[in-house]
């Protein structure tokens, strides 16, 4: 049911409007002459507050509302890969067509190219039964990803009409026997998550290429990660990373920025990334969800919602789909302005009071299902939120939050960032609960010994804590030899094999396969001397071995041939460290 009300009150991008009846909640409305977008977020009597997306200046008490009577829905289909929206899913090229670098208020453009045709491929034949889910055929999204047309969820039937040919999005492809026509193009309510078969445990990880996550707090596809850290610690290169590096099929990108240039700098440069393993545009498997700093606060509050819903439409398709969001506490942010707009009751740092459980309803979006329709397809969407505790404090409501649902916690540290140890990962405090769920995968599929080494590594890590302390209180020369070979090989690992530069051409991604030969081989330093010491070799002449440089230069060996190179290192290594 629809109806239309009438201003009564206008507060930044609050307005509250009478004679709203049947409207319900997250409906959403066209507010004033301009008819802007917005969203009923309360309901008293025949009052409905709404959050509008668009800048109110202007508005007039006495204007009209007109609720549409649907919910905020995203529309899904061939077209979203390459496209870059507003929380919304306004499309902002599109947009920007019609009316400059500021968008234009009322203004609006279809999500997906009405006018554009696909090469529709069925996969079904006239009589088959189908229902939700269930693949009516494909279309060539881009060079990479094949989008399988699905039957949406609610709809079943026979099919009587189906073939092959070029259509729009909103043509149908398919007539079911009781005449419901199916288009290429579906919409779901963004605030709700959309069905699958069931949910799977996590059991694989979901490769990130940087040794520090994948080894040390590896995450599961389906998973959730966040990485919290303050001002300029590398939260944006990690999450760039990702969407160049990680196993995932589909990238979406969600940028919420407070900083004007800060979206401006993702607008620039990610289409202007190249995937590494085609090397044709990473656009060609992204979507862009982003909100610049001119654009209201509820448009970036929608915005986690409309990502995530574009991520689980991939995943029905069988697909691994990285949801990338930075930074999750801009999003907190828009929250808590809308809620004291609402004047609703404050909880801690003025965040409202349901924080937790909206972040938890977000991440928990996240999985890995087994999907909807008569054919076996697993899917996955992880979700990796960056979010920038003020002050790099880690416990502020968003932070503490985000940590009760999140799995991998990926806590970036000022003092390594300071130093230029990329990526900031401070192992003391950062953890992964996956470890369990994904170590058989790693055992089986790189090494035996993985967990182990994991284990040899961190123990390392700790020791030099340990013995720096001393250092601190009573200097170098009161630890023994062995100790100081700890402090040296830890030094090693932590400057050769934990830190990672992004602009490394050899060494900006890892395999777990690589990231495993190294930590072998410098574990294996270890163990050798040790066994030297014991021998009574001076510590000077095991720390002049040659095959220590090797090592510091392992990280930037070709993938090529890497594999052999490795293992005759650490075959040297055992051997005694000789030359070659
Ligand atoms: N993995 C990396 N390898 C090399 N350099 C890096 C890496 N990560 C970060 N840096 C350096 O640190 C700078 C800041 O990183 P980044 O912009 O990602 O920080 P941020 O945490 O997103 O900052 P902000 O809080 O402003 O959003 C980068 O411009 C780059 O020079
Ligand atoms: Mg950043």
């Amino acid at each position: 049911m629809t109806s239309e009300g009438v201003i009564i009150r206008v507060s930044g991008p609050t307005v509250v409007a009478r004679s709203m009846a049947g409207a319900r909640i997250h409906n959403r409305v066209l507010v004033g002459e301009d008819h802007l977008p917005g969203e009923v977020i309360r309901l008293e009597a025949d009052r409905a507050t709404i959050q509008v997306y668009e800048d109110t200046t202007g508005l007039c008490l006495g204007e009209r509302v007109e609720d549409i009577g649907v919910p905020l829905l995203a529309e899904l289909g061939p077209g979203l890969l390459g496209s870059v929206y507003d929380g919304v899913q306004r499309p902002l090229h599109a947009i920007r067509a019609k009316s400059g670098d500021f968008i234009g208020r009322g203004l609006a453009a279809p999500p997906i190219d009405r006018e554009r045709r696909w090469e529709f491929r069925p996969a079904v034949r006239e009589g088959d039964a189908v229902g939700p889910g269930d693949v009516l055929g494909t279309v060539a999204e881009t060079p990479r990803i094949d989008h399988r047309v699905m039957v949406p969820p609610g709809s079943r039937g026979t099919i009587r009409e189906i073939r092959a040919g070029t259509f729009s999005v909103l043509e149908p492809v398919a007539l079911l026997a009781d005449g419901t026509a199916i288009p290429m193009v579906q919409r779901w309510p963004v605030r709700m998550a959309r069905p699958c078969r069931s949910r799977l445990p996590p059991a694989l990880p979901f490769i990130t290429g940087q040794r520090v996550f994948d080894v040390l707090f590896p995450l599961a596809a389906g998973g959730a990660a966040i990485i919290p850290g303050g001002f300029g610690t590398g939260k944006t290169v990690v999450e760039q990373n990702l969407a160049k590096y990680a196993g995932a099929d589909v990238i979406v990108f969600v940028g919420c920025g407070e900083r004007g240039n800060e979206m401006t700098e993702v607008l620039t440069e990610f289409p202007a990334l190249t995937d590494p393993s085609t090397g044709r545009p990473l656009m060609e498997r992204t979507v862009l969800v982003v909100n610049t700093s001119n654009m209201p606060v509820a448009a970036r509050e929608a915005s986690v919602y409309t990502g995530i819903t574009i991520a689980e439409y991939y995943r029905d398709m069988g697909y691994r789909v990285a949801l990338l969001a930075d930074s999750i506490s801009r999003w907190a942010e828009a929250l808590r302005e809308i809620s004291s707009r609402l004047e609703e009751m404050p909880g801690e740092e003025g965040y409202p009071t349901y924080l937790a459980s909206r972040l938890a309803g977000f991440y928990e979006r996240g999985g890995r299902v087994s999907c909807l329709g008569g054919e076996e397809r697993e899917g996955t969407v992880t979700v990796v939120a960056a979010v920038s505790p003020p002050g790099g404090d880690f416990s502020e409501p968003v932070t503490q939050s985000s940590q009760r649902t999140a799995g991998v916690f990926w806590a970036l540290d000022p003092g390594l960032a300071h130093r230029r140890h990329f990526p900031a990962v401070d192992w003391k405090k950062s953890y992964s609960l996956y470890i369990g769920a994904v170590d058989d995968w790693f055992r089986e599929t790189v090494s035996a010994d993985w967990t182990d080494l994991r284990q040899e590594l961190m123990a390392l890590l700790q020791r030099e804590e340990e013995l720096q302390e001393v250092v601190q209180m009573v200097g170098i020369d009161a630890l023994q030899e062995q100790e100081r070979i700890v402090l040296t090989v830890s030094r090693m690992v932590r400057e050769h094999f934990l830190r990672q530069s992004a602009y490394s051409e050899a060494d900006a991604t890892c395999t777990p396969e690589k990231g495993y030969r190294m930590l072998k081989a410098f574990l294996s330093f270890h163990a050798l001397c040790r066994d030297l010491l014991a021998r009574k070799v001076p510590v000077e002449s095991i720390l002049a071995l040659p095959v220590r440089e090797e090592l510091e230069r392992m990280k930037e060996l070709p993938g090529e041939g890497f594999r052999e190179a490795a293992d005759g290192l650490i075959a040297r290594i055992a051997q005694g460290g000789g030359n070659r």
